[in-house]
């Protein structure tokens, strides 16, 4: 599968070696350009390469953003009309600033700004070294560490869900976009190592 990331810090560099490393094609994206990713792309090897944040969002079949949620006005919103789009950034206020998401999830906030896109919410409540680390492609579904995955579109959640097991971790349904406010920062099941039976007990128990 081609695979595009937008931003290629913490969360977007290891996701771009693990997709990497089970076979995908991935192209990552930052804001200062390409040529400052050629150590990165090198490092990953020959399916990575090195894009503008434009190129990235053009070659995936799948688009990862994981920027700082306070920059998603510079997503850009036509090359992801159609795309399965993950969402992976968090809104953090005194890092993002103030933003109005008027009483919405930030993944479904992000939607209504990016219409068209298939938007997903996962990888946000895994911290990218336990990403780094954690994955077991070996081990059974039930004996990995969860991964939330959200979103209104069947097929797209799908579609994360199977990259999410080739790369080792068990996707674990949260539900609808407007559900996925129960996986954002501040809430019990964020940033806490879990196994698939332990969040679906986790997430019965907040609905
Ligand atoms: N750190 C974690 O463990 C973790 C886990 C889950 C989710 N998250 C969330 O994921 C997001 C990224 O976190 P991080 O820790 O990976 O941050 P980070 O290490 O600071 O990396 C941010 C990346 O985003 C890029 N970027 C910033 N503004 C951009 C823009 N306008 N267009 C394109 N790329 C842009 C940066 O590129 P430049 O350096 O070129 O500006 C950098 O590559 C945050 O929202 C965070 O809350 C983090």
């Amino acid at each position: 599968m081609r695979i595009g990331i937008i931003g290629a810090g913490n969360i977007g560099s290891t996701a771009a070696r693990l997709f990497a490393g089970a076979g995908h094609e991935v192209v990552v994206a930052n804001s200062r350009g390409p040529e400052t990713l050629e150590g990165l792309v090198r490092e990953i090897g020959a399916n990575a390469r090195a894009g503008t944040v434009e190129e990235a969002a053009d070659f995936g079949e799948v688009v990862m953003e994981a920027i700082p949620f306070g920059r998603y006005g510079d997503l850009p919103a036509e090359g992801l009309s159609g795309k399965v789009f993950v969402t992976a950034s968090n809104y953090y206020p005194e890092r993002d600033g103030g933003i109005d998401l008027g009483g919405r999830a930030q993944s479904e906030f992000l939607a209504r700004h990016l219409p068209g896109a298939r938007v997903v919410k996962a990888f946000n409540t895994i911290y990218y070294a336990r990403l780094a680390q954690n994955g077991r492609p070996e081990a059974p579904l039930e004996e990995r560490e969860t991964i939330f995955v959200s979103g209104d579109d069947g097929e797209a959640k799908e579609i994360v869900s199977r990259l999410v097991e080739e790369i080792g971790f068990a996707p674990v349904d949260a539900g609808t976009l407007a559900q996925s406010a129960r996986q954002e920062p501040g809430s019990p099941i964020y940033n806490v190592p879990m196994s698939p039976a332990e969040a679906r007990e986790a997430l019965a128990g907040m609905s």
